[in-house]
This record gives C-alpha cells, structure tokens and sequence, in this order.
C-alpha cells in the first residue's frame, strides 16, 4: 500500500510517497514561475501546476514500484489563491496568490463591515481571498460575470484528481467567506462579497474522502480507480498534521517564502485584534491560530537574486555563532505585513549603511529583520495566550545554524528540528490521504517527528537582541510617520 502527500507550494510543487505507516519511499519536486506583472502583484498559472503534478507522479511512477498500489493521495496548498473557473472549468485569468497586495482596499471595506471579523474570526487581510474577488468584481466585471466556481489552489487539485469542486475547512478559513467557528461556508459573508454558494466547492473536513480518482488518471498512472483523495488542507494546517502538531503548546516556527509561527489550539478563540489569523485545523473539531509574515526567505531569496550569490553562501558567510546585532537594519515588508501590521503599502527598507557596509553585514540584517519579525506573531500570539515550551522549525531558512539559533534568541524560546526525513506539509498530506482511505486515529498517524538536540537562546545575547527588536518595532511606526 501506498500513499501520495502534494504541497502546492509557491516556488513549487513538491510530490511524496509513503507506505501506510507514513514513512517515506520517495519524494520528488518541481519548480513554476511566479508573476509579478505590477508592484505589490502575485501571479500563477495553475497550468503550471497540474503540470508539475503529472510531471512528478510520472517519475515516482516509474521509480518506485510501490506506486501502483497507490491507495490515496492528500493535496496541501499555499492558502487564499483565488482560481477563477468558467461554467466548463476553464481558468478564467491567471490564479492572484496569498502575497498578492492589489485588494488592499477592497480589504479594509470588507473588514470595515458589521458582523465580519465576528463571523469569520479574522482580519479580511488583503491576501485573503474575499477581496480579491472584490477586485475581480470592480476591475475586471466581463471575467467576474462568467465565475462558475471559486476555487483555492489545493482544491483545484482536488478537482484535477476528483472531477469534483471540493475544498477542506482548514483552507477556506482562509477566505473570509467561511463561518470559521461553525465550519460552514456563512450566507452573510458570501453575499457581502457578492459571491453565491453555488460558486463555492463542496465542504468535507481535510481527514474525509473528497472523492475517488478520475478513471483516466487511473488509467494513465496504473492505479485503481478507487484510491482515495482526502479534503486535504492548507499549507500551515498541512504543516501541522506533518509535525504532529494538534493540541494546545505544540506549535512551529516556518521558514519558508512566508514565516508563520503556529499554535494548535484546543478550542475556537478568535483574537482579530491581534492580526493573528484563527483557522479551523485539517481535522475536525480543531482550530489554530498563527502569525505570518510575508517575506521570510523571500527576503533572502530577493537579495540573492540582487547579489548573484545563492543564499546559502549568503549565510554561510555568517558562519554558526550568534553574534550581537549590527549595526545595519533591515524591515522585511518587501509585499507589506500581514502580522502585527496588516499593512499592503509598507515596504522593505535598509537603514544604518556606512562605506563600510559589507554583504555579510546587509544578510545579517536580513535574517534579524526577519527574526524580529517572527517575534511580532509570537508577541500577538502570547497575547491570545498561547505558549510554547519549544518550538519545531521547518522549511529551507532552517538549513541556516546562525538563524536557528538567531530565532531562539530572540524569541527566547528553545528550537529543534525534526531529525530526519519527511515533517512538512507534503507528509501532512500524505497523512491526510492515509486518514482518508483507513479511517485512521489522527492521534495514531500525526504524530510528531524524532527531534534533534534542541537549539538553545543564547542569553548572554539576550539583552542586547530585545533592545534590538525594540528599535524594530519603532521603525516601524517612524516609517509610516514618514514615508520615503
Ligand atoms: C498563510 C499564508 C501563507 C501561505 C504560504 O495565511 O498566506 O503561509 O499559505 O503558502
């Protein structure tokens, strides 16, 4: 028996197989194009990613004879994406991603809007996917006409897979049309987006079969046409079920395009307030609350691309040992902030460069610019009351030493990485798919990874770090004060 976990990813679609106790058999990963026709933009081409997918199962297919006794397959998704289907399925315009900043306004109205925050338990962030159809709707009338079904990226695979329109809970938390506490798609909401709920997919839970696979990819693929695909989750939720992270003081900190720093919760505890985002979990009866920021390692990726150096020899530079903060600061808004802030129009920024300023020093910058902003959702987070003993890092920035141990300082709180092997969104999938098809205790699968030696703050750096952060939270405030 096997099982296949999808994460939809922004940068690319990464494709695991496992057997029925979750452990890996093998993994593969394709990269797509991300657009950013106008500043503050975020595009895809969900032609990409089905491409991807056929791509990556037809090599696992022909690797690992175990893939024939595919049984099920969970897909996990970069949340909010809005892919817009005509009548006959057809992509009506490329999909407007989570980082994606164009319906800021149309946000701020939404949020603006009795009974709102209460129904959905959020900000309507401009990532969200309400007021990108809000967009749609004023700027682009002869594509809004004409929209069949909404659908998130995840669900969109679920249809490639399925032929069906079906979306899990953990992922449409993230649209502002879903009642968030009930888990139930909200008239109210939808009308005050003027969307309809024949344009919304089918609801089942991330552990439920969303359905069984189309009789032409069985074909192709050499499967059953009875394997199983699960709801299936957002990215974060995904994540979660990966680590084993499913009651109240388990949590994560990730180091991908986004940073998120999650906590499972063990009831539903809306905190709008505090720009967390409170999300129903991948498995039912349980909700999360989480902060994002919006360029994590895209804020290194971006000054790779500006240097020509790849970022690990960014950090590598760096070396493992913690040193005080620099004297160069960075603001890592390069597509705005989304936690504490909820702000599309702030920007990234450098300040305190000298002549001598060297590439190191601006990389420094970087990754404490980032660092400070974790600490921001950690802040908001402890303010729902939220804690974490340790927190589990995942993602590309953890190959980074000098930033693991960067994090723990400044959020003053104990790191360790999963030891080996699968933990991410893409095992969370498979776990999904493996629920889906047994009917599996989610406490017997989603259980978290052997861990390594836990990487400590360093307290003789302490002091001079949250003097740091101080300083960065200022900025903040000065730069609205006074834009450039
Ligand atoms: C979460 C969010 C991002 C994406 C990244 O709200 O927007 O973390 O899910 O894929």
């Amino acid at each position: 028996m096997s099982y296949l976990g999808l994460d939809l990813g922004t940068s690319g679609l990464r494709a695991l197989l496992v057997d029925a106790e979750g452990q890996p058999i093998g993994a593969t990963e394709r990269d797509y194009p991300l657009s950013h026709p106008h500043p503050g933009w975020s595009e895809q081409n969900p032609a990409d990613w089905i491409a991807a997918l056929d791509s990556a199962v037809e090599e696992l297919r022909t690797t690992y004879p175990q893939f024939a006794d595919l049984r099920g397959i969970g897909v996990a998704g970069q949340m909010h994406g809005a892919t817009l289907l005509d009548a006959s399925d057809t992509v009506l315009r490329p999909c407007i991603l989570w980082n994606d900043s164009r319906s800021h306004a149309e946000a701020a109205a939404l949020d603006r809007t009795p009974n709102v925050r209460d129904l959905s338990g959020n900000i309507v962030f401009p990532g969200f996917t309400a007021p990108k159809l809000e967009w749609v709707r004023t700027h682009e009338p002869q594509i809004f006409e004409r929209i069949a079904k909404v659908l998130l990226p995840a669900a969109y695979l679920n249809l490639y897979l399925t032929g069906d329109h079906v979306a899990d809970m953990s992922d449409s938390a993230g649209t502002s049309w879903l009642d968030v506490g009930k888990r139930e798609w909200s008239d109210e909401l939808l009308t005050l987006g003027h969307m309809r709920r024949d344009q919304m997919p089918r609801l089942v839970e991330g552990t439920e079969a969303a359905g069984t696979l189309r009789p032409e990819l069985a074909h192709r693929w050499g499967v059953s046409p009875r394997v199983v695909i699960a709801g299936g989750a957002g990215d974060n939720a995904a994540a979660a079920c990966g680590i084993g992270a499913l009651n109240e003081g388990q949590g994560f900190v990730s180091l991908g395009t986004s940073g998120v720093l999650l906590a499972a919760r063990d009831g539903y505890a809306p905190a709008p307030e505090t720009a967390v985002h409170t999300f129903c979990h991948a498995i039912p009866g349980r909700w999360y609350q989480m902060g994002v920021m919006l360029s994590a390692t895209d804020s290194l990726n971006w000054f790779s691309r500006i240097t020509g150096a790849k970022p690990a020899e960014l950090t590598a530079a760096l070396g493992p040992d913690l040193i005080t903060p620099g004297t160069t600061r960075f603001q890592p808004y390069l597509s705005g902030e989304r936690t504490p802030h909820n702000d599309a129009n702030v920007r990234g920024n450098f300040a305190g460069l000298s002549a001598g300023t060297t590439r190191a020093d601006m990389t420094r910058a970087i990754l404490e610019g980032v660092a400070f902003g974790l600490r921001d959702s950690f802040e908001a987070l402890r303010a729902t009351n939220a804690s974490f003993d340790e927190l589990i890092a995942i993602g590309g920035g953890t190959r980074s030493a000098y930033w693991l141990s960067l994090i723990a300082t400044v959020l003053d709180t104990p790191i360790r990485l999963p030891a080996s092997g699968e933990f991410g969104a893409a095992l969370g999938a498979a776990r999904l798919g493996i629920a889906a098809d047994q009917g599996t205790d989610v406490t017997d699968i989603m259980t978290p990874p052997a861990l390594s030696a836990s990487i400590q703050p360093v307290t003789a750096l302490k002091g001079t770090f949250d003097s740091a952060y101080d300083a960065f939270r200022a900025s903040y405030h000065w730069q609205k004060q006074a834009p450039l």
